[in-house]
């Protein structure tokens, strides 16, 4: 087979045949298909697009390109979530151990943040000692003895999505509906989990800010899970206000430890409990993820979890030495504090990196005292910044410019979840 046949067949809008995926996956993972060619199939694919049974057949190849996880030694219903990230987006942290608490099983295979979203796996390891590199077997007795690990998704699961995902990074091949479900969704069948809820986020601080693309990825990746075997679903939720009121880090980490001990904040909760009740369903649980975290069990399964996992779930969390307000320019209501604005503000902060080598903090971030909705008064502060040093703020302070709009009457509070798609 000729890799210049399979990119005009392409380029000329065909449906590429099983024969042809097969070869591509394989030869581009095993290095006998150059950069240059993926790269000019991929652009191909942007503008084309794929046909459904084309885009399943292509999941397939990159599943198979790697690894796929036993969890046939678990005697729980297995069950993940997928999002597609957001700006204060600490619900795995929490969700994991609820669910695990009703019954089920979570193998949450996480990575790390890019750009203006945080990485849960970063989030993590601001707890002094916790481990997120697993061997597989270590990860597999956590979850037999937890019901809920959260770790590093090895390089052996879906080693074509690695190559593809680095490829498409640079190629501006990333914006492609085919190409994001099956990239997210391949790492995701790799898991084998019974079930599976994604988290496709809609709004400013969203992958894909627009809903109807928001809603048609959603779509792609329930019908390529199911036609995988996996009961899949998908809710659609806002992520026009940043999640709950942290974002960064170990702020994170204390705000999912304040919502397992049935402090959090409303929208957190919202769409922590819309996803376990969806999730349990989706296993076929019967139970109440309310209860787990009013009767205490949903803590005590993270702090099992924690210490599985050799982190201290009692040790407090490294502090920014630095600290900065943000005021209200005027007395009124809150109507406006744009997600993607403040992510970029937590990340100029040390909260996120730029580059995949890059370190974060722990301990940097923003905290948004007052929300959509909150009466304020001029001068009162709005937004507190947490940075390692003070040459942080400026850049941060110049990405909040316009997040904030204050006007005189509340605006229609927004359902935290818009949608959801099942198969
Ligand atoms: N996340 C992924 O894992 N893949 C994409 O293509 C986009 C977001």
């Amino acid at each position: 087979m000729d890799v210049v046949d399979v990119i005009r067949a392409k380029r000329d809008g065909r449906r590429l045949s099983d024969e042809q995926i097969e070869y591509f996956i394989r030869s581009y993972t095993d290095g006998s298909v150059a950069d240059y060619q993926a790269a000019a199939l991929l652009m191909a694919i942007v503008w084309r697009g794929m046909e459904a049974d084309e885009l399943v057949k292509w999941t397939a190849e990159m599943v198979a390109s790697g690894d796929r996880m036993d969890l046939s030694s678990v005697s729980m219903p297995t069950v993940d979530k997928h999002s597609t990230g957001g700006v204060g987006d600490k619900v795995s942290l929490p969700l994991a151990p609820i669910v695990a608490a009703c019954g089920a099983a979570d193998p949450m295979l996480s990575g790390r943040g890019l750009g203006h979203t945080g990485g849960t796996l970063d989030k993590l390891e601001a707890i002094p000692g916790f481990r997120v590199d697993l061997a597989p077997d270590e990860m597999l007795r956590v979850l037999n003895q937890v019901g809920a690990v959260i770790c590093a998704a090895g390089p052996g699961l879906a080693p074509a999505d690695g190559k593809l995902y680095a490829l498409r990074d640079v190629t501006g091949t990333v914006e492609s509906i085919p190409l994001i479900a099956s990239s997210i969704m391949s790492k995701k069948i790799a898991e084998r989990t019974d079930a599976l809820v994604l988290d496709v986020k809609v709004g400013s601080g969203a992958f894909l800010p627009d809903i109807a693309l928001a809603r048609e990825l959603a779509e792609t990746m329930v019908k390529l899970g199911e036609a995988h075997g996996i009961r899949t679903s998908a809710l659609l939720t806002n992520m026009d206000t940043p999640l709950g009121r942290a974002a960064g880090n170990g702020l994170e980490v204390t705000e999912s430890v304040e919502t397992l001990s049935g402090r959090g904040p409303e929208d957190l909760m919202e769409v922590i409990l819309a996803l376990a009740t969806e999730m349990l369903e989706l296993a076929g649980i019967d139970a109440d993820p309310r209860s787990a975290i009013d009767d205490g069990s949903a803590l005590e399964k993270w702090k099992e979890m924690i210490r599985a996992q050799d982190g201290d779930p009692n040790a407090a969390l490294p502090e920014a030495a630095e600290r900065s307000e943000v005021v209200a320019e005027s007395s009124g209501v809150l109507t406006k504090l744009d997600a993607r604005a403040v992510g970029i503000a937590a990340w100029r902060l040390g909260a996120g990196r730029a580059r995949k080598e890059d370190p974060v903090s722990p301990s940097a971030g923003v905290v948004c005292l007052k929300k959509p909705g909150d009466e304020v008064s001029e001068g009162e502060p709005l937004l507190e910044l947490h940075a390692d040093e003070p040459g942080r703020f400026e850049p941060a302070i110049a990405a909040l410019d316009g997040a904030v709009e204050i006007g005189r009457e509340a605006t229609e509070p927004q359902p935290m979840v818009i949608e959801r798609i099942r198969a």
